[in-house]
């Protein structure tokens, strides 16, 4: 696709339903994110999240998802070295069904855990930027390589991780002219969140897109639909109907 110039879609999500609707609003690649910690379980940040619930949650994703590409997203400490790396990610690829792993970081540790995943046949999406996995070390939700010595360090970083074997790589919180250099420079896909419209794709939070979450509701999230809004609307109705004694499922308004 990025020879084609044609642009990648991807979102995210989390279980059958979501994953059935946004594959069939055709989008090419979805990411079962360790956001999920955040939109789904209630934490503070995407810390908590353990392999056996990613595991989960992209069991129900491939179920529903026909044609997209699902990624699942290796979660925090399931990669400390390639051994463990490797062990992690076959696990999603026994028990899920994925297609590719992502992980986040462009260090030494991880350049050698997409190569040894790779290695083993397992297809890695890489991810730069703002990382959240590393937030403690960020001090919050900021934008990455501002300064020029952060921007080519990503830059650097980026061309290790595709000489390792990464098949695409999401950049995070990256200014519009620094993701552009990037991807002029990788022959691989970049795909950008908060990165501007100069990447081969665009991701996005399924939470943020449709307006499901509001608790944090992030600066690069785009909104599409009002989704909390009209669920509290539709069980505010639903309940004023039982409780006037009027509920009947005969006569729903639905
Ligand atoms: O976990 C996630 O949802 C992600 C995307 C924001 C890229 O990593």
């Amino acid at each position: 696709m990025k020879a084609e110039r044609r642009p990648i879609v991807a979102v995210t999500a989390y279980d059958y339903a979501s994953a059935v609707a946004v594959d069939q609003a055709g989008v090419d690649l979805i990411l079962v994110g360790d956001s999920l910690g955040t939109v789904i379980l209630g934490h503070r940040d995407t810390l908590a999240v353990t392999l056996d619930e990613m595991l989960h949650h992209t069991r129900a994703v491939t179920r529903g998802a026909r044609h997209a590409l699902v990624v699942g997203d290796m979660p925090f400490m399931s990669y400390p070295d390639p051994a463990e790396a490797v062990r992690s990610g076959g696990r999603f690829f026994k028990e899920t069904g994925v297609a590719a792993v992502k992980l986040e970081g462009g260090g030494p540790v991880q350049v050698a855990c997409v190569k040894a995943l790779v290695e083993q046949g397992m297809p890695v999406v890489a991810h730069l930027g703002f990382t959240p996995q590393r937030i403690h070390e960020f001090g919050g939700y900021r934008v990455q390589g501002r300064t020029d010595e952060a921007a080519d360090r990503m830059v650097h970083e980026a061309g290790l991780l595709e000489e390792a074997g990464a098949a695409a790589l999401v950049l995070e919180l990256v200014p519009p002219a620094l993701a552009q250099r990037i991807t002029a420079d990788l022959g691989i896909p970049t795909i950008g969140i908060g990165a501007g419209p100069h990447c081969d794709g665009q991701i996005q939070v399924f939470h943020d897109l449709v307006g499901l979450f509001t608790d944090h509701v992030p600066k690069h999230a785009a909104r599409y639909a009002s989704l909390h809004a009209e669920i509290k609307l539709a069980v505010e109705r639903y309940g004023a109907d039982v409780r006037a004694g009027t509920f009947d499922t005969a006569s729903s308004p639905a």
